[in-house]
């Protein structure tokens, strides 16, 4: 069995981590005598992001076993390591039903659109809350039961919002609790509207640090305690205080493994590849977009984007070609299989318009790819158009610097991309809700100068070669275990947006390091207690 991935060894001690989400690193494929057959990572930003970091942390990863029980007892917890997978893994049986109220219901149709703000979307079901429910009490006893003295607890993401506070219940207090929330956080105007929100913060509270990537959506959730709980966030910038407890909220914005990109890029028969793409294709210019296929991203609106764009700029027909990739996602939500039907109708009628002789404008691709194939056509493509409606973060604007050791590239983000806050200065921004904005923003840069790209570039890469997945995983690890006061720059990020808010209502909110009142869940016996290998103090 091959090893999945290629990844890049770590020296920094990290300590012995219990790391949880719902969705499982990797899929196991067996052939039909049930015999391995091979390991593939599962799709999404969270696992691309998180498998580096157990490749380098001594520890277990625990996340939801997609094959529904057959009975109720059976299978419930199912421990594995071999096959192909590169760490111990633990996985939470969940029967039937609950897969539909949990995962279909609660999380992809209620958190979902909720924290990308698309509340057309949004629906609240009491079944749906239930399940919701039932599922994370049973992570938090599966998490509860396995978890060894000082190890480091870290939840990852919507679907499991109530662990950390069902962990508090269940487990020495000197356990470190870490939430990371990977999507955006919606406005306390939009939170306050949906039924469960105080149940929701309250879980995540339970933590001892929680990260967000962005300010903004840091400092949403803080102004949501502030205001929907009553908490005191103002004495401490960067704590919530809530009852004798104390939680940190940081902005660490995720990177990508980015060494490990390029390393894949600088190899010959990779480039080889790209150059094939290109020849295959047979166009000038490549513009090539990256997707899970789900109505976050912008797919819709990016083909219609690109009709304006051929219909008023001909020059463009038989010279670019755009090339999507989007992989069907969540197929069993409502949501999912209408939105591929919209994108799919407007591309046929994208490519029926404008396509002549063997030049097709839009070319579709629905399946998974392997990483040295996903960096072919990252090197291959003259843009990259990375342009979500709404993103927690966006891994593939990351991925396309990283990979682009030659220099040459243009990135197109997004605006409303969380990526924008740290790639939005070197890269074309583009603001969705204007489809003018798009056209010109593409144009622009297909027709950029080569030094005006390979200075953008450059800038776009020493970026993402810095905040890898190393540097973002010491600091998280570091907001959990041994907390600080938050710095300049963390407070720097959340006062600006605070102020604005609140209508320059930062009079109350002190600048410089203050001291910790009661930092959090576990400090007082963090003192006297080490977490996991390294000591907190
Ligand atoms: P999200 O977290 O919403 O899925 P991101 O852009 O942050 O979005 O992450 C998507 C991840 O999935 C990236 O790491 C990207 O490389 C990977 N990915 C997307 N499409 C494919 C594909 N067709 N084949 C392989 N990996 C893909
Ligand atoms: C986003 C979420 C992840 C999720 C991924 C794929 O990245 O933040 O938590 O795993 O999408 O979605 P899925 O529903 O397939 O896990």
């Amino acid at each position: 069995m091959n090893r999945p991935d290629v990844y890049v060894q770590s020296d920094i001690d990290f300590p012995r981590l219990l790391l949880a989400s719902n969705r499982e690193p990797f899929r196991v494929i067996r052939d039909a005598n049930g015999e391995v057959s091979r390991c593939e990572r599962s799709m999404g930003g969270l696992t691309s992001a998180l498998c580096p970091v157990l490749e380098r942390c001594d520890g277990v990863w625990v996340s939801w076993n997609p094959n529904a029980l057959s009975t109720d007892d059976d299978d419930l917890i199912r421990e594995q390591h071999g096959d192909g997978i590169p760490f111990p893994t633990i996985q939470v049986g969940l029967r039937k039903s609950e897969i539909k109220g949990y995962y279909n219901g609660f999380c992809n149709r209620a958190l979902w659109p909720l924290c990308h703000t698309v509340l057309r979307c949004v629906t609240p079901r009491l079944d749906y809350w239930q399940d919701f429910r039932t599922v994370n009490d049973r992570f938090a006893d599966v998490i509860a039961s396995r978890s060894k003295k000082y190890d480091v607890l870290w939840i990852h993401d919507y679907h499991l919002m109530l662990v950390p506070a069902a962990m508090r219940r269940r487990i020495d207090p000197r356990h470190r609790i870490g939430y990371f929330h990977h999507v955006p956080f919606p406005n306390v105007r939009v939170l306050k509207a949906f039924p469960w929100h105080r149940q929701l913060i309250k879980g995540i509270l339970g933590a001892d640090a929680i990260g967000f990537h962005t300010p903004e959506y840091a400092s949403n959730f803080i102004e949501c305690c502030q205001e929907l709980l009553g908490c005191d966030t103002r004495s401490e910038p960067g704590t919530i205080h809530h009852g004798k407890y104390g939680t940190i909220v940081r902005v660490r914005p995720i990177g990508v493994d980015a060494q490990s990109f390029a390393m894949i890029a600088n190899q010959r028969d990779v480039q080889d590849d790209a150059i094939q793409i290109r020849r295959k294709i047979r166009c000038e210019r490549l513009v090539l977009s990256v997707d899970r296929l789900d109505y976050t991203k912008g797919i819709l609106e990016r083909v219609e984007a690109i009709r304006a764009l051929f219909a008023r700029i001909p020059q463009c027909r038989g010279i670019v070609t755009f090339v999507q990739v989007a992989v069907p996602t969540r197929t069993d939500v409502p949501e999912y299989p209408q939105y591929r039907a919209k994108v799919e109708a407007a591309i046929d009628e994208l490519n029926g318009e404008f396509g002549h002789g063997d030049w097709k404008p839009f070319i579709y691709r629905t399946e998974p790819m392997k990483r040295r194939e996903l960096v072919a056509h990252y090197l291959a493509a003259d843009v990259a158009c990375i342009t979500p409606l709404a993103d927690g973060m966006n891994l593939v604007a990351s991925e396309y610097c990283a990979s682009r050791t030659d220099g040459d590239g243009v990135l197109v983000l997004s605006s409303q991309a969380g990526a924008a806050t740290t790639l939005g200065e070197h890269a074309v921004c583009v603001d969705m809700r204007k489809q003018e904005g798009v056209v010109t923003g593409i144009l622009r840069a297909l027709t950029m100068s080569e030094s005006e790209r390979a200075l953008r570039m450059g800038r776009l890469r020493s970026i993402v070669m810095k905040n890898t997945t190393d540097t973002w995983l010491k600091s998280c690890l570091d907001d959990i275990m041994h907390p600080e006061p938050a710095d300049a720059e963390q407070l720097a990020a959340l006062v600006k947006i605070g102020h604005a808010r609140q209508g320059h209502d930062g009079g109350r909110v002190r600048a410089g390091a203050p001291k910790s009142r009661h930092a959090t869940h576990s400090s007082s016996m963090a003192k006297r207690a080490p977490a996991g290998n390294a000591p907190p103090h």
